[in-house]
Formats: C-alpha cells, structure tokens, sequence
C-alpha cells in the first residue's frame, strides 16, 4: 500500500519560499514592464521597483530575460484508457514533464467509460491525481453518453465540485448525435459552463475507413485520409450551428486546418462565443502519414502551410489557445495498429515541450509577440475556465506560478533527455530557443538554474467555478483588472528584518 503524500498548505511552508525576483522583463497579455516580484507564501506580494522585503529572502537574477506566468496547459490526458490502450504519462510523470517546460498548471480530462456515471468517474480521477500532481490541476469531465442521469451529475460537478468544462465527442464509439449535442450545449449554458468539442464527422470516418481497410490500405497513411481536413470542418460548422441554437459558449478542440479557423471567424464576427483551441504538434510539425507514432485525432496536417496557417488564425485572436492534447503512447502500442490504422491508439507528447515550440515557431520566427505568446499559452485558457487572474498573469495577488524564460539559449528536444514515460518525442531534433531556466511552481522553485526539483502531491487540484465573465459577460473582465503594482495588503509586517534591496 503506498502511503498518502501530506499536503503543507502553502502558508506554512518555510521562509525558503521567500523569493525575488529582480531585473526581469515582466511580460502579461498586455504589456511588458521592468519590475521586481516578490512572493511570500505561494502568492505574489509586491510586484514594482525598490520593494521593502523581509531579510533572508532569496533573490534571483533575471536580468536579461523574460518573467512569464507559468504555461496552463488545458488539454492533457494522463494514464486514459483509450482505443484498448492506456497513456504512459501519469499525473506524476506528466506533471513533472510539464513543470520541466514552463507549464505550471494542466487541466485534464475526465474520461467515463460508456454509461458510468460521471460522478463516479471525476472521483476516480481526483484520487488519480491529488497525490501525484507537481503542479496544480484541474479536471474537465467528458460525456461519453448522454441521458437525465448524465444531466443531473453535471449540475453537481458544477455546483459542488469545481468543474466547468464538459468535452463532448463527435466521433469515436462515444459519439454524441445532434440531439445529444444539443441537450448537452443547452445544460451548459444553463448552468453557466463551457462546452468543448472534438469536431470530426465519425460517421464518415467509420465509413472511410471501412473503404480504406477493403482497399487494402492499412498503413498509417489511412488516418489522414479516413478523416480530411473537410471532415472536421463540417464538425466545426455543425457545432457552431446547434450552440447557436440555445446561445451556448463552445469552445473547439484541437483546430487543424483554417478551413475550421475560418468557420470560427465566421462564427464570431456574427458575435457568437466561440473559442478555439491548436495542439502544439499542430504548430510545430508538418504531419508525416507513414509515422504511426504522430497520429492522433483530428490528425496533425500533412499540409506544409498548415502550422504557419494556425499560427496567423492564433496570432489574429481567432483562435486563442494553445494546449498539448498530451496522449502518450509508447511505439508498443502504436504496434497494436501494424496492420490496421484503426487500431493505432491516438494521442501524441507535448506537454512538456508545449511552450518551447510556440516560442520558436512563433515568437522566434517573428509571427506573433511575446504578450500574445502569453495570452495563447496561458491568459486566455485562465480567463475561459475562470481562474483568472489568480492564475495567467503577473500582477499582487496572485499566485507565484512563474517562468524565467531565457530567449537567448536553445535546447534540442529529444526522448533522451525528456521528462515524460514515453519511449519517442514527436518533436525530437528540433532546436527551440527560450528556455525556462526557472520555473517557479506556487512560489516554489520546482527548476532552479536549470535543474528539475518537482515534489509529488505538490500541486493542488483547482476549481473552475461557472458563469467565467470571460465567457458569459465579457464586459465584466474589466473589473477583474489585476493589480500591477504595489503591495498585497496582508501580513508584510510581521517579519520583524526589513531590508530594502537597491537596484
Ligand atoms: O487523438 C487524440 N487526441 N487522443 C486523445 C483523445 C482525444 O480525442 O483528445
Ligand atoms: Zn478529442
Ligand atoms: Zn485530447
């Protein structure tokens, strides 16, 4: 029996936890700014030049670099079972992988099996996760079917259980038709939630791949083509058109192509809410169907102007999230589809290597600046599931999820040096500038100089509650304006050595 990991709330860990951070660049979604951060008990305390702060705390130079709020990454799925196979990364090792990159809070998915309840089925992850994370996490909760039951326990999760987010798919053996996906966008908007869909046709898909497989082709190569770009892009439409509907929120996952990007703007100029979400391997790589190891669904494209493509729709605010879709499995049970597509167990890395890849395919290449890097990477995933801005930005108050981004030095991704239980990377051999030389994790410095010291059971499972103004009252957002200098008003005094550090 392995024993329970005990939690140190956060206030009374040691002075260790006393940490500035001086000379940085600040970067938030909307400006850049030279301060000075200093956190005290897991939470940024002051944040300007000149700050009085208590004696023996540490200080960290961050001249020359980038200050970053730590990376949310909003799509992870750690140990799922999915198509006969389970994912290697666990909330242990997935977290740890995510912390080494820059990404200080993930939030998962809850998968039910058919028919469980989805009660039942978030507790199940809550014990999989609490005592494993390193980092904080929250919990998005799938319906893999649909009838009054399902409805009910959505209606708990929201209201007693931290969760706002319900993924439904439109494909797979799971999938939900289009009165199902009605009743269940309607339920979200009643109850203040968001609606995240995996938009592909799987009726056509079933039949193309029934098509594929008696033409004897069976290779890697049938992914692609049992599920076009068009096939995820009549998806995309037939959600935006049934949230329309009942004037649901939805939030698409894992947009491939601008086919798809296009239908959101289309979406959106007509002023529905709808958000968007790129998988960093769609960013990062130009899809190679002979590789069983880089499918996973919707596929990443084998259209070379793809990446560049999503980039410009992320860069224009018609997409505005970037999330790692992380779905590990190990080139063993890839083989489980060597002689049938269909079988190969979708899902691909990225958690770890999420942040590096924007940076390099989009600031480093010029496309976009480092505050929307921010903005895609963590403000917006924070402002849609409500946790802004306690978390996706730098400002008192909030908590000291932070990143010393070193923009000058590169690093090579490679499965030889990652942190992740997979057995391949996806991304191996490409050299991405910006480094998080320090990764701060709930004021805890969980990479120091480079070096990796996460804790198991560090991170805490975070709420979402409903009703995100973001989401439901986007005129609200501006009273969430977060505070970007000064001082938090509480306790400073009771450190009796007051120093005052001098530029
Ligand atoms: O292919 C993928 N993305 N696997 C994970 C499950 C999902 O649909 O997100
Ligand atoms: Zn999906
Ligand atoms: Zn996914």
């Amino acid at each position: 029996m392995s024993t329970p990991v005990k939690k140190v709330p956060i206030h009374l860990q040691s002075a260790q936890n006393r940490l500035l951070i001086k000379h940085g660049k600040v970067v938030n979604e909307d400006d850049i700014t030279e301060d000075d951060i200093y956190i005290e008990d897991g939470v940024i305390k002051q944040l300007g030049r000149n700050l009085i702060i208590p004696g023996g705390t540490r200080v960290i130079d961050a001249r020359g670099k980038y200050v970053l709020p730590g990376g949310i990454d909003p799509h992870t799925h750690f140990e799922m079972e999915f198509m006969g196979a389970k994912s290697v990364d666990d909330f242990y090792q997935g977290t740890k992988a995510a912390v080494a990159g820059g990404t200080t809070m993930i939030i998962d998915f809850v998968m039910p099996k058919k028919g469980e309840s989805i009660l039942d089925a978030f507790y199940e992850y809550r014990q999989k996760g609490d005592d494993k994370v390193c980092c904080d996490y929250g919990l998005h909760v799938a319906l893999t079917h649909w009838n009054e039951q399902v409805r009910r326990e959505m209606e708990v999760l929201c209201k007693e259980h931290g969760v706002n987010s319900f993924k439904v798919f439109m494909a797979y053996g799971f999938m939900l038709n289009d009165s199902e996906l009605y009743s269940v966008f309607e339920t979200c908007q009643k109850l203040g939630a968001v609606a995240q869909v995996h938009a592909e046709n799987g009726a056509i898909i079933a039949k193309n791949v029934e098509r594929l497989l008696a033409k004897g082709i069976t290779g890697p190569e049938g992914h692609e083509m049992s599920r076009p770009e068009e096939v995820e892009a009549e998806a995309v439409n037939r959600a935006c058109v049934i949230a329309k509907q009942v004037n649901a929120p939805i939030y698409i996952l894992n947009v491939t192509t601008e086919e798809s990007g296009n239908i959101i703007r289309t979406a959106r100029s007509k002023g529905q809410t709808v958000f968007g979400e790129v998988r960093a391997g769609s960013i990062g790589l130009i899809g190679d169907p002979r590789n069983a190891n880089m499918i996973t669904a919707p596929a990443i494209r084998s259209r070379p102007e793809t990446p560049f493509q999503l980039l410009g729709l992320l860069a224009s605010d018609v997409l505005q999230v970037t999330g790692s879709d992380n779905c590990t499995f190990n080139k063993s049970q890839k083989e489980m589809g060597k002689n049938d597509f269909s079988k190969i167990p979708n899902g691909v890395n990225g958690v770890e290597d999420r942040m590096s890849v924007i940076w390099e395919k989009g600031v480093q290449s010029g496309m976009i600046d480092p505050c929307r890097f921010v903005a895609i990477t963590s403000t917006n995933a924070a402002k849609i599931f409500n946790i802004y801005p306690r978390k996706g930005c730098i400002a008192v108050g909030s908590d000291a999820d932070l990143v010393i981004w070193d923009p000058t030095k590169t690093r090579t991704i490679s499965a030889s040096t990652h942190h992740q239980a997979v057995d391949f990377n996806i991304f191996e051999g490409m050299v991405c500038h910006g480094v998080p030389e320090f990764v701060i994790v709930n004021g805890r410095v969980c990479v120091d100089d480079g070096q990796l010291r996460v804790v198991q059971g560090h991170g805490h499972f975070v709420e979402t509650p409903v009703y995100a103004p973001f989401v439901y009252d986007p005129e609200k957002i501006a009273d969430l304006k977060p505070v970007r200098n000064g001082t938090h008003d509480d306790n400073l005094s009771e450190h009796v050595h007051k120093v005052t550090i001098e530029d």
